[in-house]
């Protein structure tokens, strides 16, 4: 396997509204971001990636970008972006931006043209389309990801527009090669500025099913539209929109890229990101995600297993992965997949040393190194997030109650990943000296980066370690993987291996003692490099305690 930087390093993701506020706004910013460097590189992290930082009316915070080539006024100006480039390359950190190609703005001067008139040059930059036979006369049934019809009618020219987001957000036609010469323009502006790296927003929707032809499943509830992001989704055409960026701008750069691909399951991998096709360097998919929503307790862990098994299989002799449990879209990890109240400190360090062993990059979000849990959410008047607030209208209107709708919801909403950075325990968390946008979690007291860093057996500190024993040895790298736990019940137990060193690593899923059984052979020569107990030894290895993980480490011949 070809070695290169991007598979070696962990990235960090800043969403930059909730990091820092250097302004006293509320609002996090570039100045922000730069203020906190020097933590993110004791950390020791390689990498950021910045969600967007684009000019934008934020309806969807960034996600709707209105001009590709200047930044949002509340996060600084071109000036301070390009400091913060250079600062961080400074301290050998990397930089890779989000790219949101799927869709602009409805206030992106291509739109602002596009509506004007049907012969309009800019006409074909997006998807407009005559009344059809849709619910309500829509040119097809399709609903948006964040719910209601997908079609936006335009007075003017009598015609509706595609959004598989928000309704300001209209999808772009990649149908028109018009449209692939703006977005490498764009994209080779962007590299010759000197970033690392795209993540790519919902790539998996950029090419539309020829036709646009209606959904035959059921409806999703009563208006009739239908949810259907597998038709929506990795639709022919779309391998040549990544060939050609890679070939016509990616290629002449040494960037890494992750396309964040919903629905793509590992049969597809392959195709992606097997480097011989010249495409994608890895891809988020969501199976592993969703898993503590739609997935039963008890068959949870089994199902993480087999999932991973069939990504490893499918992309790691010819491509790459990434591991993720939360981003700026999922509630945080340690209050869905661990315990974040007894056993926050010991589950958030099993969830990470899980994530940076697992064979591919590991994608830290802010926050997730100090244990940052859900959001106590009581009232919508806490939500900002467009998804979530559409989504209650059309419950709302259903006759659902809010108490009922934020009961259902609350746990998963991705606005609990949204709350400011927990810097301190002064006002705000340290965040913003005046109000901030959304609401600081009122664990900030407890749970905040200052004390962590002020205490050695922090989250923060075993972050640290797991980051630097990556740097160490290369086997949590590219190691081969083999799972020895059993299919059923919450103990994990794998090895990675590598020419001449082997790990051996266990995790307890779960908030009882577990007996484990360990492949530990004669049980001679392992030496452990790290563990969430600090009373640990090999004696006791086969009784795990609550949430208890180690590592451990062998010559091999
Ligand atoms: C992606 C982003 C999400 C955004 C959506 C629309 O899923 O991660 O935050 O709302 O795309 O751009
Ligand atoms: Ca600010």
């Amino acid at each position: 396997m070809e070695r290169t930087w991007w598979k070696e390093a962990v990235i960090y993701q800043v969403y930059v509204r909730s990091f820092m506020d250097s302004n006293g706004d509320g609002i996090g910013d570039i100045p922000g971001v730069i203020s906190r460097l020097d933590y993110l590189k004791e950390l020791g992290i390689d990498v950021i990636w910045l969600n967007p930082v684009y000019k934008s009316p934020n309806d969807d915070n960034g996600y709707d970008i209105s001009d590709y080539r200047k930044i949002m006024d509340e996060f600084g100006t071109m000036a301070d972006w390009e400091k913060l480039l250079e600062e961080c390359h400074g301290r050998g950190i990397r930089l890779i931006m989000d790219l949101v190609v799927n869709h602009t703005s409805d206030e992106h001067p291509w739109f602002l043209e596009s509506r004007k008139s049907k012969d309009n040059p800019y006409r074909d930059y997006y998807i407009w389309k005559p009344a059809g036979k849709g619910p309500k006369g829509e040119p097809n049934n399709w609903e948006s990801i964040f719910s209601g019809s997908a079609w936006e009618w335009d007075e003017a020219t009598g015609e509706y527009y595609l959004h598989l987001f928000s309704r300001k957000q209209p999808d772009l036609n990649w149908d028109n090669p018009k449209v692939h010469r703006e977005i490498i323009d764009m994209m080779t502006w962007w590299l010759d500025k000197g970033i690392d790296g795209f993540r790519m927003d919902a790539v998996h929707l950029l090419k539309k099913p020829a036709g646009l032809p209606d959904s035959t499943n059921p409806p999703t509830h009563k208006e009739g539209y239908v949810g259907d992001e597998v038709l929506y989704a990795h639709n022919e055409g779309i391998h040549n929109i990544f060939r050609e960026m890679n070939r016509s701008a990616l290629s002449r750069y040494d960037v890494m890229t992750v396309a964040e691909m919903n629905r793509a399951t590992p049969a597809m991998a392959g195709d992606y990101v097997s480097p011989r096709r010249e495409e994608l360097d890895m891809i988020f998919h969501f199976e592993i995600c969703g898993l503590p929503r739609y997935c039963e307790e008890k068959k949870r862990i089994s199902e993480l297993n087999r999932i991973q098994q069939r990504w490893y299989d499918a992309s790691w002799k010819s491509g790459w992965n990434s591991q993720y449990f939360n981003n700026h879209d999922q509630p945080r990890q340690v209050s869905a997949w661990g315990d974040d109240g007894k056993y926050r400190v010991q589950s958030a360090k099993l969830l990470a040393t899980y994530l940076h062993t697992m064979p591919g990059s590991p994608y830290v979000y802010q926050g997730e190194e100090i244990g940052m849990t859900n959001f106590p959410f009581s009232s919508m008047k806490e939500i900002n997030d467009v998804s979530l607030r559409n989504d209650w209208a059309k419950c709302s209107a259903a006759g659902e109650s809010e108490e009922d709708f934020l009961s259902r919801q609350a746990k998963w909403t991705r606005e609990n990943a949204r709350t400011p950075m927990q810097w301190d325990d002064s006002p705000q968390a340290g965040f913003t000296t005046g109000t901030p946008w959304l609401k600081v979690n009122p664990n900030y007291r407890e749970i905040n980066v200052k004390s962590a860093r002020s205490d050695p057996n922090s989250i923060f500190h075993y972050y640290r370690r797991l980051i630097a024993l990556r740097k160490a040895h290369p086997v949590m790298i590219y190691g081969d993987y083999r799972l020895h736990s059993r299919k059923k019940g919450p103990v994990v137990v794998f090895t990675r291996t590598l020419e001449k060193e082997q790990l051996l690593v266990v995790l307890n899923f779960s908030s009882e003692k577990q007996v484990s059984l360990l492949p530990l052979g004669k049980g001679r020569g392992w030496k452990s490099i790290l563990g969430n107990y600090a009373d640990f030894s090999l004696r006791g290895r086969r009784l795990l305690r609550p949430w208890e993980t180690y590592i451990m480490s062998r010559a091999v011949k």
